[in-house]
């Protein structure tokens, strides 16, 4: 990292080093300005030397320019003081920051997004807004999605969309990454109350990098990216998305079966070297029905047929609906429902009895079922990103068609009455459950988040299975999710504020 190799204050160190010249500015929306005191006057010409070489403007004075102000060592009340004194006000516009937010910056190369932890806050501004709330600065918008409230409700839908073409194309290529940046892009754009009014606010965001910000400028500008427009046309993004549609195609096998020119499904299927896997085989065998998006109401008639079924087995088992449907989506790619028994070691008997009744009813197209491997005694495990180990099974039903939507689809539906549809069951151990419910609500950024929040700014493991305590070498137990979000010391998150 660049900050150990910082020289100390007090050492001097040659001056040169640095192109004195005029350099090229990089980054022309942030213009830094470097707190001479207990900074030194000659470790702030070489930190400003330093940010000029790399593209970033350094102003010597404290003008209305400055967007962020930079400080070392000083006590927050102290700069305050000092910052006002200088009559620099608090506006929404100017961030006052630590020199971390710098090193960082300079160790990217470009201005990394301002987050929290960055912050200098003005003390005084903390007591006021006490006093009278109505004063209080608008409140920042966490970095972490668990910490952010997300409804289904995004006013920035222009700006996410272009973000997640961004993500998957780089998916696509095994950027992770880079994806992962726009997928947080996104995501911070779909919390906020409602659409940006300004690119101002959007420089007060976190986790929007450079690239990110550059396709939400082109947006705001032109009502259109030309990047994104470039990769919705582009032969290898379109081949890689049709072939991913496809139950059982990842984006290794889309990729592969790029790379041997294939372009459709027809050369695909009629390739002579290409053995589809089962789940593949019923992937495309199902295509048609299972690649549209199922509504709601399909997924209210899907729970009544599994409840029966579950029931046949454990008269006191419940059925509860996980995903995207429990987030209070209108349709989702597949069901996912999660199992509760009352008494632990139940849970096994259940999906194996539920896969028997669906075939003896004749809705079972296609079925591949995971025994449990769960095991406390190896937890923690440290593969957070790792399948879980739950009882489990991914299906494909028929579910009998409304007359109406039959009537509506008559070139498809013509000769038969039922519609494939993609199911995923889980069943964990009763004690497991609070965990394996919050796992399987998802979203999968905001579960990404959560396990990160948890580790970084909390010293704990989270997974689907546990909660441990690094620092005692517990597990903390949970019987409902609000236990989970407590033992973080996070305020609760409804299901429907999860879509991050
Ligand atoms: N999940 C998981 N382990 C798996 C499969 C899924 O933890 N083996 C979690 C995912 O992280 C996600 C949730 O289960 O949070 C639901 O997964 P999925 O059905 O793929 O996504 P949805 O959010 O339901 O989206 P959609 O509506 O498209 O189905
Ligand atoms: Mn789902
Ligand atoms: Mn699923």
């Amino acid at each position: 990292m660049f900050s150990t190799a910082l020289p100390t204050r007090k050492r001097r160190r040659p001056e040169v080093a640095f192109n004195q010249g005029r350099e090229e500015v990089k980054f022309g929306d942030v213009k830094v300005y470097l707190v001479e005191r207990r900074m030194g006057k000659s470790r702030r010409n070489f930190l400003s030397n330093l940010a000029r070489s790399k593209g970033f403007c350094v102003d010597d004075a404290l003008s209305g320019n400055v967007t962020h102000v930079v400080s070392e060592g000083n006590a927050a009340q102290e700069l305050w003081n000092w910052l006002e004194e200088q009559g620099f006000g608090e506006m929404q516009d100017k961030h006052v920051l630590n020199v971390s937010w710098f090193t960082e910056s300079m160790s990217a190369g470009r201005p990394v997004p301002v987050e929290l932890r960055h912050y200098i806050q003005n003390p005084a501004a903390d007591q006021r807004s006490c006093a009278h709330p109505s004063a209080k600065p608008e409140s920042a918008v966490s970095p972490y999605a668990c910490q952010r409230r997300t409804t289904m409700d995004n006013h920035n839908k222009i700006f996410t969309d272009a973000l997640e073409v961004l993500a998957e194309n780089m998916e696509f290529s095994g950027n992770q990454g880079p994806c992962l940046a726009f997928r947080r892009a996104a995501s911070v754009l779909k919390s906020l109350p409602a659409a940006l009014q300004c690119l101002e606010e959007m420089h007060r965001l976190p986790c929007l990098g450079e690239h990110s910000k550059a396709i939400v400028e082109d947006i705001f500008e032109c009502g259109s990216s030309s990047r994104v427009e470039e990769i919705l046309n582009d032969e290898k993004y379109r081949t890689m998305k049709l072939f991913s549609s496809v139950f059982g195609v990842g984006p290794k096998t889309a990729e592969s079966w790029y790379y041997r020119g294939l372009r459709t499904f027809e050369q695909v299927l009629t390739e002579p070297s290409i053995r589809l896997n089962r789940m593949q085989t019923a992937g495309f065998l199902f295509y048609e029905d299972i690649s549209k998006p199922v509504s709601r109401t399909e997924a209210s008639a899907l729970k009544i047929i599994v409840e029966e079924a579950v029931i046949c087995v454990n008269p006191h088992a419940t059925v509860n609906v996980a995903g995207g449907f429990r987030r209070g989506k209108e349709f989702g790619h597949d069901v996912d429902f999660i199992i509760k028994t009352p008494e632990p070691g139940q849970e096994d008997a259940i999906l194996p009895a539920v896969i028997e009744r669906f075939k003896s009813q004749n809705i079972l197209l296609y079925s591949d079922f995971q025994e449990s491997t769960f095991d406390l005694k190896q937890m923690p495990t440290h593969q957070f990103e790792a399948m879980d180990h739950f009882s489990k099974c991914f299906l494909i039903v028929k579910l009998k068609r409304e007359q109406e939507s039959r009537e509506r689809e008559t070139d498809t539906g013509a000769s038969r009455d039922w519609k494939a549809v993609r199911v995923d069951l889980l069943a964990p151990p009763v004690e497991r459950y609070a965990y394996a419910l919050l796992g399987w609500t998802g979203s999968t950024l905001f579960e990404r988040d959560l396990r990160r929040f948890a580790r970084l700014e909390r010293g704990k493991l989270l997974d689907n299975h546990v909660l441990y305590d690094k620092a005692t070498k517990t597990f903390l137990p949970a019987s409902t999710e609000e236990d989970i979000f407590a033992h973080l010391g996070l305020e609760f998150i409804e299901p429907w504020q999860r879509n991050a």
